[in-house]
């Protein structure tokens, strides 16, 4: 065990949705900083985001990948773990953080806007995870934390289902994963952000200055979240070795959001 239980030096670490401006990059951003290597995976249409992600997780003196692939399917995210295991051998953290938002109302949704959510969400929550898990229970450790939301347990007044359907399974999908790996060292555990300010997904929220106050006023803390300061300790503590006697939890960090 390490002196310095929050210390990832030495850690591998595969980031989904990594790409500059969302709340992966800051979370890849933490995990550098506490000194693990960081590979940050982003759609094609991302990459130069992904690239900017990679150089500024660089920065903090460890080594760095920028990976184009979509969580959703198979075959990409085969070649990209395959990638990053080539090249540092093996993987000790998996963000799941890659996600998508319908804002639609359920009658109004069509059957393939609905599937690509869950696909996206939920099943490539679980594609990445089964892919990188293999090794890690070979090795008897992992770290896999997944992102769910506030809306992972509750819904919100906007219309929202697919999205609140695909976080609940994220909820429950990581439970049913802690339960099957944890007795092999691997703990799966899911943070839960309230709304952070600002992301592609919540920049059209936080435009509206009634929305906004609203949003506000609903924390117990009355702000939104800042990614590059409010994710960081529960990331570094959920990827480290402080966090070995806790698995299958979420971890809300939503300013009180799901409090009241
Ligand atoms: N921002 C918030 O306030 C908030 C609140 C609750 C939950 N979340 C969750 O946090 C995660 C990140 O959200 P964000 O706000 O940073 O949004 P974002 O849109 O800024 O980031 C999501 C990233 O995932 C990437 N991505 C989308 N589909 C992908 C795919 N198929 N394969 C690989 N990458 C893909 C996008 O290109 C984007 O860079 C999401 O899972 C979201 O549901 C965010």
């Amino acid at each position: 065990m390490r002196s310095d239980l929050f210390d990832l030096n030495g850690f591998h670490a595969l980031v989904t949705g990594g790409g500059e401006g969302g709340l992966g990059a800051a979370m890849a951003i933490s995990l550098a900083r506490a000194g693990a290597d960081v590979a940050v995976l982003e759609l094609e249409s991302g990459i130069e985001r992904a690239d900017h992600t990679a150089a500024r997780v660089a920065d903090h003196g460890v080594e760095s990948l920028a990976l184009s692939g979509d969580v959703a399917d198979s075959a990409s995210v085969d070649h990209a773990v395959s990638t990053v295991e080539e090249r540092w051998g093996h993987i000790d953290i998996l963000v799941n953080a890659a996600g998508i938002m319908l804002r639609k109302p359920s009658i109004d949704t069509a059957i393939s806007e609905w599937q690509r959510i869950i696909d996206v969400n939920l099943t490539g929550t679980w594609m990445v995870s089964n892919r990188v898990a293999p090794k890690m229970l070979e090795r008897g450790y992992g770290r896999i934390i997944n992102v769910a939301s506030q809306y992972a347990q509750l819904a919100g007044p906007l219309p929202e289902p697919a999205y609140y359907a695909s976080k609940g399974g994220v909820a429950n999908l990581t439970r049913g994963l802690a339960s099957e790996w944890g007795t092999q060292g691997v703990t799966v555990n899911c943070i839960a952000p309230g709304t952070f300010y600002p992301t592609a997904m919540t920049r059209p929220l936080a435009d509206d200055p009634d929305r906004l106050e609203w949003m506000r006023s609903r924390t117990l803390l009355h702000r939104l979240g800042d990614p590059a300061t409010d994710l960081s300790g529960p990331t570094v503590f959920l990827a480290s070795e402080a966090s070995a006697y806790v698995t299958g939890a979420l971890v809300p960090v939503d300013g009180g959001w799901t409090s009241w």
